[in-house]
């Protein structure tokens, strides 16, 4: 007698309006950067210097979205989700960071948002994801107080265009890791290696996108959030000098971040030590969100740094120098992504529920904007396992009274994946390289099927 294979578990049943989608972002999909006027970004910068990226390569074709846009519109439409978040690449829209409009380069924004309207998909553009117009990094970048101003500047431009017809906004992505990684440590254009001096970016991206929320509104442009990364941080052991080597961690990640925007405050740790009249920037920086946008990935351990004179440790692929005050350690116990990420579903509803008790009413309704993992293959049984223990994370996060609204897969395609160029896969669909042919792997298949069972309701 042969024994029937078990049924797939479906998933738990999520609340009838709840948005899902999928998450991409310009520098790291379209390619054709030097078309239609485009001008250039800090990225493109940086991948020309020899050594910056690991695999040698560059985002100048990428996957070619800036071409093969109503393929990849297809695909959404396939997968069956009912939203598509993506970024507005600012070099497109604005070569020079500011002043001239390039009106070929709002018009694709116009073309992608017209085709995923069409398909039945909600836009949900990002105005910045990185791609820092290279004539304001060559000013400065986020370092410089005006590059705030004229975000706010181009964000009135994009809504004034697509205002009409785009329902959600975000105006950042991940301020932090551009600060830590970008400005602190050099893994990331612009490639300087400041370290605590890197913290004005961090405020100057924040002041940027409180002044683009006002703009974004003038343009009676609504329901707006931010994606910031965030992930629980655990101290290495009980020890003081773990137990605050971790805390700092937590500030830098976490609070840095979030209590600006929520709590119209920094962390007492570094009020003192950003830039401007901070104080009249943080009402701004505070302005009420619709939503808030968390980036999750993984949680992170933390210890004291290793004594002195033992030189700079890796970790997740970065190398950190000594002097940091805190060193990240290994998560053992937990299977790893390609990229050596632990699989820590059960972090993401201990993230959610401290975030609610930490900010109580003041946290609006969150959406998850990115969440995925990094494996070869197209039959990647393992992203499969990631997206259900992470779904059955968040609705747990869910049932303990944590208001989620919506939920985005890291990411529809495989894509340039920054310093580590095109070696790590992200994608639902898989990307050759060489004929840009897209392939949907066993997970796009699962999601779509996980996503009309959901529609049954
Ligand atoms: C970023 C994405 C990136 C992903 C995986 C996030 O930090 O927003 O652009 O590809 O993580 O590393």
């Amino acid at each position: 007698m042969t024994m029937a294979p078990d049924p797939p578990r479906s998933l738990p049943r999520f609340p009838r309006d709840f948005v899902w989608g999928v998450s991409t972002s310009a520098a790291q999909i379209e390619g054709a950067v030097a078309e239609d006027g485009r001008g250039r970004s800090a990225w493109d910068a940086f991948a020309a210097e020899p050594g910056r990226i690991k695999d040698g390569s560059d985002p100048r074709v990428a996957t070619d979205h800036y071409h093969r846009y109503r393929e990849d519109v297809a695909l959404l439409r396939e997968l069956g989700v009912g939203a598509y978040r993506f970024s507005v690449a600012w070099p497109r829209v604005m070569p020079d960071g500011s002043g001239a409009v390039n009106a070929a380069g709002l018009d694709f924004y116009d073309r992608l948002v017209d085709e995923l309207l069409a398909a039945g998909i909600a836009p949900v553009p990002t105005l910045f994801h990185w791609d820092t117009p290279q004539a304001l990094e060559e000013g400065g970048g986020w370092l410089v107080r005006e590059t705030a101003d004229r975000f706010a500047a181009y964000a009135e431009v994009v809504a004034g265009r697509l205002g009409d017809r785009v329902a959600r906004w975000i105006t950042l992505n991940e301020p932090a890791e551009l600060t830590l990684l970008g400005y602190g440590l050099g893994q990331h254009a612009p490639g300087r290696q400041l370290l605590f001096e890197a913290l004005p970016a961090a405020h100057h991206q924040l002041l940027g996108h409180g002044l683009a929320v006002q703009a974004l509104r003038a343009q009676r442009a609504g329901n707006i959030g931010i994606a910031n990364s965030h992930g629980p941080t655990w101290p290495a052991s009980p020890a003081e000098a773990d137990t605050a080597a971790a805390d700092l961690y937590d500030l830098l990640l976490n609070r840095l971040f979030a209590e600006p925007v929520l709590l119209g405050r920094y962390p007492d740790e570094v009020a003192g030590l950003l830039p401007g009249p901070v104080a009249e920037d943080l009402r701004i920086i505070s302005e009420p969100l619709d939503w808030y946008g968390i980036n999750y990935y993984q949680p992170t351990l933390v210890g004291a740094p290793a004594a002195e004179g033992s030189g700079p440790t890796a970790f997740g692929g970065i190398q950190l120098p000594p002097e940091l005050p805190f060193a990240p350690r290994e998560i053992e116990g937990y299977p790893r992504t390609d990229f050596g990420w632990p699989v820590v579903p059960e972090a993401l509803t201990e993230l959610l529920v401290s975030f609610r008790e930490r900010y109580g009413d003041r946290l609006p309704p969150v959406v998850i904007t990115e969440n995925g993992c990094a494996y070869e293959g197209t039959g990647d049984t393992e992203r499969i396992t990631f997206l259900d223990g992470h779904l059955r994370a968040l609705h747990a996060a869910m049932e303990a009274g944590v208001e989620v609204r919506g939920y985005f897969v890291w990411s529809l395609l495989d894509n340039f994946e920054w310093a580590e160029g095109y070696a790590r896969r992200f994608g639902l669909v898989h990307v050759d390289y060489a004929t840009l042919e897209r392939t949907p792997k066993a997970s796009y298949h699962w999601l779509r099927d996980a996503l009309r069972e959901q529609a049954r309701g």
